[in-house]
């Protein structure tokens, strides 16, 4: 029977992305970033969106789609390093110790069955984590926890996450990630961008030669290249941002494109024509690996 599920921190739809071919109907996709949110109605056109700030969101506003599945990207800067790991006193955390105290006062029955979270490796341990898992438990739910990282999966690219899962019905039994060899970086490439077409990839001569020895510099048919996690930073930051490409003589950052192929969107992804390519790579950065989302989400017996 078809779940219905509510993305929440919605952003460019990885969570859609991880369920398009999955029996679910997205209810919902709510998030407060217009970009964010047009490049998820080119993609995902049956999906109703919702520009809202979920700091400030009703009850009723999460109850209403009576969705059986709600999916939390929330922010991470509270949790990492780079936004100096403030936790609850960072306003960034608003949203989700807003979201967590709706959780604490919806009546039973309008409770979502399944529960699940994404964010960074940091959120472990934080006072959100300690609030959240609490909470879920005081009210019914069946946790699990794990960390997943795309490379477990095969897939040449760092994106360790921390993925909660829970359910007011049993979980399915445990599964760890069949280990899977590494597929090679240059199938996730572009040929095109390897020729050099777009050289505002390209970086600058003097940056190579004054830190290049610093930045994590990848040679495209290395068998075991994989690539650092890439942040919406990337094209921004020089430094933990993301990685590079070596590209004949020169470096140059990956596309947009290249990175969301890293995180398995469907070919058919598109960005809005005519978003810059900072938005593209701030958007992409922000998102999620679809292929650990669809191993997190065996979780749930549904799936
Ligand atoms: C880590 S990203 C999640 C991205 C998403 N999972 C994806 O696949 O692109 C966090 C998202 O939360 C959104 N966001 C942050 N604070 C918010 C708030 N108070 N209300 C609504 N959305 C918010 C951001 O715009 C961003 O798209």
């Amino acid at each position: 029977m078809t779940l219905r599920a509510l993305e929440l921190f919605s952003g460019i739809g990885g969570f859609a992305a991880a369920v398009a071919e999955l029996d679910v109907r997205v209810m919902g996709a709510l998030d407060q970033d217009p970009a964010a949110l047009e490049s998820y109605r080119l993609n995902f056109p049956d999906h109703p969106t919702r520009r809202v700030d979920l700091e400030r969101v009703s009850a009723w506003e999460l109850i209403a789609p009576a969705a059986e599945l709600w999916w939390l990207s929330p922010p991470c800067q509270p949790y990492c390093e780079r936004g100096a790991r403030r936790d609850l006193d960072d306003h960034r955390a608003g949203s989700i110790m807003h979201l967590m105290e709706l959780l604490s006062r919806i009546p039973g029955a309008a409770l979502p069955r399944h529960l699940a979270l994404e964010n960074v490796v940091g959120f472990v341990g934080s006072q959100a984590h300690g609030r959240l898992v609490e909470l879920l438990a005081g009210r019914g739910y069946q946790l699990r926890e794990r960390l997943l990282c795309p490379t477990q999966l095969g897939i040449p690219s760092r994106r360790p996450r921390f993925y909660l899962t829970a359910s007011l019905s049993p979980l399915a039994p445990e599964k760890p990630a069949s280990p899977r060899s590494l597929s090679p970086l240059a199938e996730y490439l572009d040929p095109m961008l390897t020729e050099g077409a777009l050289e505002e990839l390209f970086l600058p001569d003097e940056i190579i030669s004054r830190f290049g020895a610093a930045l994590p510099i990848l040679e495209p048919d290395d068998p075991l290249s994989v690539t650092t996690c890439f942040t919406s930073g990337y094209g921004r930051s020089l430094t933990n941002a993301g990685s590079y490409l070596r590209c004949g003589s020169r470096v140059r950052r990956f596309s947009p494109e290249e990175i969301i192929r890293l995180l398995h969107f469907s070919p058919a992804f598109r960005f809005p024509p005519g978003m810059t390519l900072r938005r593209r790579w701030g958007l992409a950065g922000n998102s999620l690996s679809v292929v650990a989302v669809r191993e997190v989400l065996a979780a749930f017996p549904e799936f």
